[in-house]
């Protein structure tokens, strides 16, 4: 017997914590976690022709463009491991990506089972993002202060030593918060009028939003 697939999308301003919790739903409900910025970052690191495309946007902290973005996430989603669905992490961003997504999975008699939206004060963002820190080798999220690795500066993982991102510098990331209010934020009313949004308090610690999320999606996967 196969089951629907089920397609979870995560919504909020960057640093809300998207990545941190995708990442847990993905070990407890073994969805992959699809996130565009995490695509975008492979494809720079290896200087793909996209990831040199993307670039110049991803440094001012601008949105790369819809064509794009919509071509690599769906090629994304078409890839075996993604047959049961996923956790979509920083996609859609505009109305025409959520656009361009539905119609794709109405095409296969699909659609977006719960868009969650993170709800965070801008001046923790600003605290958030200042001092998160990354793994090299798995991608895994880290913050100086609210989740700190077990050794210094070091993966829990794999010991890999964690890097800053080129595009939380202060500067880029009043851009980013300016450019998530102009065309990310209606968003939330787009899926809202579908009646799949969820609102959720992102404002607490990490284990009080994983249990809130945890409620919001009962039902979804057997
Ligand atoms: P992307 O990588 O998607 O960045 P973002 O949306 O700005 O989101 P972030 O990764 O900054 O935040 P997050 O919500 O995942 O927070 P996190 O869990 O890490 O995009 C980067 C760029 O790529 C864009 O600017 C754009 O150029 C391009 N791009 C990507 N997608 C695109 C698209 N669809 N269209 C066009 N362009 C696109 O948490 C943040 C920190 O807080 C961490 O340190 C974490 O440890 C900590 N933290 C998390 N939760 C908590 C908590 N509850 N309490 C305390 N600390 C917490
Ligand atoms: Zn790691």
């Amino acid at each position: 017997m196969t089951t629907k697939p089920v397609y979870i999308v995560l919504l909020g301003p960057p640093g809300s914590g998207k990545g941190t919790q995708a990442d847990i739903l993905q070990e407890r409900l073994g969805l992959p976690h699809v996130a565009s910025g995490d695509l975008f970052r492979y494809n720079l690191k290896n200087k793909t022709p996209l990831g040199l495309k993307a670039k110049s946007y991803m440094d001012r902290g601008d949105l790369v463009p819809d064509d794009i973005t919509i071509a690599m996430v769906l090629d994304r989603l078409a890839r075996p491991d993604c047959a049961r669905g996923a956790i979509l992490d920083g996609f859609p961003r505009t109305i025409a990506q959520a656009e361009a997504l539905d119609a794709a999975l109405a095409d296969k008699g699909l659609a977006i089972d719960r868009a969650v939206n993170f709800v965070v004060p801008d001046a923790v963002i600003v605290e958030r993002i200042t001092g998160r820190r990354i793994c090299p080798v798995c991608g895994a999220t880290y913050h100086v202060t609210f989740n700190p690795p077990k050794d210094d500066n070091r993966c829990d993982r794999d010991g890999a030593e964690l890097y800053q991102r080129d595009d939380d510098k202060p500067e880029t990331v009043r851009n980013r918060l300016k450019v998530y209010r102009e065309l990310t934020a209606p968003l939330v009313d787009y899926y809202r009028a579908k009646a799949v949004l969820v609102e959720i308090d992102g404002n607490r610690p990490i284990e009080a939003v994983t249990e809130a999320l945890l409620q919001a999606l009962q039902g979804l996967l057997a």
